[in-house]
């Protein structure tokens, strides 16, 4: 089973993070509408799948370790034009979270390196891929700092359920490989828990005073989705024999 939403908001709440009720009624209308595909059954089963494949899951955690490269740059990039003095020493916790987003790039490559050997012409497409990524990042930031740390929270909310879900399969697996990759899974699930709540503490802050950023939270909600969807699409299509036993199930 998926994670509930109740669970996020559970957790949230219990490390003093008092979400405003735009937030929280924003974030169940869209993860109880099914539309916010991270939490969905089928994303769910899809991993179940993945974690009977190496080559899959490895791919899986080389395209995670891409993306958690490119976040970490774009991180430290927005950090970098942040006034050291500005909301509460944000600067510093940026800065902190970019150096956890860098650790997990490395450390999805490595998982998946032990996972298959895979052609470096598979990983630079993927890294050209998540380049392209943060060049049209830089074309369209405006420097509005409140948008950018609702869309990380978001990014956040997204790894929250992705690895709520690997981790509860790894757990059931007895292959000794998987209990390397479960282990690695919770050291980022730890530190992927610790954005939500910085992220989270800011977003309360900022929209009790700004209705405009809510929309954007909403906003954001369904771009996610829409990326998770897509990286679900990736991930059928990168073996074909892998796609039809998934789309049986799905
Ligand atoms: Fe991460
Ligand atoms: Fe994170």
């Amino acid at each position: 089973m998926p994670t509930d939403l109740n669970d996020l908001l559970d957790l949230m709440s219990s490390q003093g993070v008092h979400l405003p009720q735009t937030y929280v009624s924003a974030v169940t209308e869209v993860c109880f509408s099914g539309s916010f595909a991270a939490n969905s059954e089928a994303q769910h089963r899809l991993h179940g799948r993945m974690f009977q494949d190496p080559r899959v899951l490895g791919y899986r955690f080389l395209r995670h370790s891409a993306h958690e490269t490119i976040g970490a740059r774009i991180i430290a990039d927005v950090a970098a034009q942040v006034p050291s003095d500005a909301h509460d020493g944000i600067r510093e916790k940026m800065e902190s979270h970019a150096s956890d987003e860098f650790r997990h790039g490395r450390m999805f490559k490595t998982a998946a390196e032990r996972l298959f050997e895979f052609p470096s012409d598979e990983i630079s497409k993927i890294q050209k891929e998540t380049s392209d990524h943060k060049q049209d990042f830089d074309k369209k930031f405006q420097g509005n700092i409140k948008n950018f740390i609702c869309s990380t929270h978001l990014g956040e909310i997204r790894s929250y359920f992705l690895l709520e879900s690997y981790i509860s399969i790894a757990k059931n697996l007895s292959d000794q490989k998987f209990h390397q990759v479960k282990a690695m899974l919770e050291v980022i699930y730890g530190d992927e828990v610790r954005h939500l709540i910085y992220t989270g503490n800011y977003l309360t802050e900022w929209m009790k005073n700004d209705s405009t950023l809510c929309e954007f939270f909403k906003k954001m909600l369904s771009v996610y989705s829409d990326e998770s969807n897509h990286e679900k699409r990736i991930l059928m299509s990168y073996n074909q024999n892998y796609a039809n036993n998934v789309s049986a199930i799905i």
